[in-house]
């Protein structure tokens, strides 16, 4: 594997909405992000995800875009985004940029182009199919977001392919007039000097329509190189390639050395597997240990040599880390920094998503009118008209709907968590009069400080980054632990994913270790005896002497 720079990065993702509010209109801005860099910096993250903010209709939250060059005038300006460039590169944090080109906005002038006919030149921009006999949609594909995946276009009597919601008209990417598009788009983007990109959903754009097979479509490989040819490839960026439908075998052909793909997939396995077979992530299953270590581990196995991972426990759509993995309640920091010594002591590029640093929680708003995301809210009437009951749903909701990564940040215990002086487009959670960043930056021994520690340790100890995972106590019914080796050096890691104390007996490899700790929330461990009696959640990394 070649040596980048970015392998000992840590990513932090923005969700720009919901991170800080800079004029007082209850939405997140580009203004509020520049007042945060020293914040992030002093966190000691090099890149940031931002998630979109370009001119959109937010049907989505800006995952509809009608214009890539602009910015969407609630989060700014093109003059801002510039400063926003510059500024963190000033502080050694580069941007990556999110690059939402399976779909755009039903707004965005190729599409409106596209209505006006047949024979319009951006017609073949977009995916049309005739009415099936009876007049409705040519086949039964259906979207993620509810309904049906086809439109009907009431001018032409055709419809178009939707995979998201019908103001996410999905591009034509057999079309090369779209390939040149998005690539000189995304080659003026980079001329402005970002760190790169994470890919939206980018496992669909290979798809066979008329075949309904949407993920992994036979040119998508193709399509991800001749992309890389044509722009970052030419230079030292990072890219992200959001893929749900990725195999560890998948995974190697995006990121392996020698396919000149991505730097990394970012793929969700660990956290599908506690969805229910035929509901989804609106039944989701409890948190089982057993089955967590085996994915997990077969991920660390299978890119070991080749290949890079995205290493997260959560992002904008999915529950809160703590909450999820966790203890939202007594062991609330315990569990947090544990969860995060875990993920950073994994091999691949950890992500933080905002207010995992602080261990902020799920929400729970009392009524359906309280969420705002479109997903929970089509979901919520398509699945009650099919007879699901409001409880059962409500329930999905509070287990895995999006917005509980969407509430504001919690910066302070001032009204609105210090957001915003305004009225938030969405409810603060209750709890920030005691999760907030204020809080935790005033507390030393705080999940912040933990994070920051850890952020910092893979910047000194190349074994973090490049060392060997192999799990040990891989029958452990409560403790998840492993070692990474580099070299003559070995470090152990080990995490109480329980809320008991446990007592572990350690095999005799592991016996009457001395060395370092690197890093612990408990009293610190510098050597082992043949059994430990490890506190609730906690977690260690022992760097052994030689
Ligand atoms: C990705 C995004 C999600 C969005 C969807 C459609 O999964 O992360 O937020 O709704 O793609 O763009
Ligand atoms: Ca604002």
């Amino acid at each position: 594997m070649k040596t980048k720079w970015w392998h000992n990065a840590v990513v932090y993702q923005i969700y720009p909405r919901s991170f800080m509010d800079s004029n007082g209109d209850g939405i997140g801005d580009i203004g509020g992000i520049i007042s945060k860099l020293d914040y992030l910096h002093q966190l000691g993250i090099n890149l940031i995800w931002l998630s979109p903010v370009y001119r959109s209709p937010m049907d989505d939250n800006g995952y509809d875009i009608s214009d890539y060059e602009d910015i969407a005038a609630e989060f700014g300006t093109l003059a801002q985004m510039d400063t926003l460039i510059a500024q963190a590169k000033a502080r050694d944090i580069h941007i990556l940029m999110d690059l939402v080109v399976n779909h755009t906005s039903d707004e965005h002038p190729w599409f409106l182009e596209a209505l006006k006919g047949k024979d319009n030149p951006y017609r073949d921009f977009y995916i049309w199919r005739k009415a099936a006999a009876d007049g409705g949609p040519p086949n039964d594909f259906h979207s993620y977001f509810g309904g049906s995946g086809w439109a009907l276009d009431e001018a032409s009597g055709d419809y178009y392919l939707h995979q998201f919601s019908k103001r996410q008209p999905d591009l034509n990417w057999d079309n090369p007039r779209v390939h040149a598009e998005v690539h000189a788009m995304m080659n003026r983007w980079l001329a402005k000097g970002i760190g790169g990109f994470r890919m939206d959903v980018i496992d669909l754009i290979g798809k066979e329509v008329d075949r309904q097979i949407m993920a992994n479509g036979k040119n998508l490989h193709a399509l991800i190189r001749q992309m890389n040819r044509a722009t970052f490839g030419k230079g030292d960026y990072v890219t992200v390639g959001e893929a749900w439908s990725a195999s560890p075998e998948d995974a190697l052909l995006y990121s392996a050395d020698d396919r000149e793909e991505l730097s990394m997939v970012f793929q969700f396995d660990h956290i599908k597997q506690f969805w229910d077979e035929t509901e989804g992530k609106w039944r989701s299953k409890p948190f089982d240990l057993a089955g967590f270590k085996t994915v997990i581990d077969k991920w660390q196995t299978a890119l070991s040599h080749q290949g890079w991972n995205s290493l997260f426990w959560s992002n904008h759509d999915l529950p809160r880390a703590v909450s999820k993995f966790g203890d939202e309640g007594e062991f609330r920091e315990a569990s947090a920094k544990m969860l995060a010594t875990a993920l950073h002591c994994l091999k691949g590029t950890p992500y933080i998503y905002q207010g995992e640093e602080i261990g902020m929680t799920n929400v729970r708003f009392d009524t359906v009118d309280e969420y705002r995301d479109i997903e929970s809210l089509n979901l919520y009437q398509e699945r009650l008209q099919q007879g699901v009951s409001h409880e059962d749903m409500m329930s999905g909701i509070y287990a895995n709907g999006r917005d509980n990564a969407r509430t504001p940040m919690q910066w302070d215990s001032s009204e609105n968590a210090g957001f915003t002086t305004g009225t938030p487009w969405i409810g603060v959670n209750p709890n920030y009069r005691d999760i907030n960043v204020a809080a935790a930056l005033a507390q030393p021994d705080s999940i912040f400080w933990h994070y920051q520690k850890l952020v910092a340790l893979r910047k000194q100890h190349p074994i973090l980054v490049y060392g060997d995972f192999q799990q040990v106590l891989t029958e452990h019914p409560q403790v998840f632990a492993w070692l990474r080796t580099l070299g003559d050096d070995t470090l152990l890691v080990v995490n109480n994913f329980s809320r008991e104390p446990v007592t572990l007996h350690l095999p005799e490899s592991l016996q009457n270790w001395h060395g370092e700790c690197l890093i612990s929330h408990y009293t610190p461990r510098h050597t082992l005896a043949a059994s430990l009696e490890l506190q609730p959640y906690e977690s260690f990394a022992l760097l052994k002497g030689r």
